[in-house]
């Protein structure tokens, strides 16, 4: 079974638990750290990809965020979650990173948790997140990403549907091979780096 299809079957079964604790509360503090660094203006258009339950664009209504609010997911368990959280405020789709459903230049700002180690093609992904932002529009890329290289290997071996799990050069290369411009990146504790880069 390819990665792509093991990840969606993955994804559907956990819907269900995936906003419990404890793996729901680390994934928000996630979230809010990532919403926190945005610091996005009120009307900004925000996309998150891989958006799965809902949880970052769900605090971005609750902060009465007034421009437009989409997430993409390719799991529709996961979809069907959030839209329970998320009402009719919020634009949901059912697609894949590597052929989104928007015009090139649509957002200022795309968000991408704790989703990359899934995506089969890291450098059509990097491409397409990038083709629907707007010029200057910014991309928070926030995964998984341990110090040691044996324990991002086991990881790979463990989760179903991961791809590969980036060191943090790794992420800095792919922005800056897809033309990212000043880019910038930091530990979330010691589990997450957050890369970010400008269209
Ligand atoms: C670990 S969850 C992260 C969800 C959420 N962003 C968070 O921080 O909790 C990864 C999500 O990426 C989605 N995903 C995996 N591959 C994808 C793809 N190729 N295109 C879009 N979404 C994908 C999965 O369905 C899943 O909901």
């Amino acid at each position: 079974m390819n990665k792509q299809r093991q990840s969606k079957l993955f994804f559907d079964l956990l819907a269900r638990f995936y906003d419990w604790f404890p793996l729901g509360w680390w994934l928000r503090r996630v979230q809010k750290k990532v919403i926190a660094v945005m610091n996005p203006k009120p009307n900004a258009a925000i996309l998150d990809i891989g958006c799965g339950t809902g949880s970052a664009l769900k605090m971005l209504l609750d902060q009465d965020h007034k421009g437009k609010l989409v997430g993409v997911d390719f799991s529709p368990k996961m979809l069907e979650k959030a839209r329970q959280k998320l009402g009719k405020r919020v634009l949901l789709y059912h697609a894949d990173v590597a052929r989104l459903p928007f015009k090139t230049g649509s957002f200022d700002f795309v968000i991408c948790t704790e989703a990359f180690h899934h995506f089969p093609d890291p450098e059509k992904a990097m491409k397409e997140m990038m083709r629907v932002m707007k010029k200057g529009g910014k991309l928070y890329l926030a995964d998984v990403s341990f110090i040691f290289s044996f324990k991002r290997w086991l990881f790979q071996k463990i989760e179903p549907g991961c791809v590969h799990i980036y060191s943090k050069q790794e992420f800095k290369e792919l922005f800056q091979n897809t033309g990212f411009q000043g880019i910038n990146q930091h530990r979330l504790g010691l589990l997450i780096v957050l890369t970010r880069g400008t269209k």
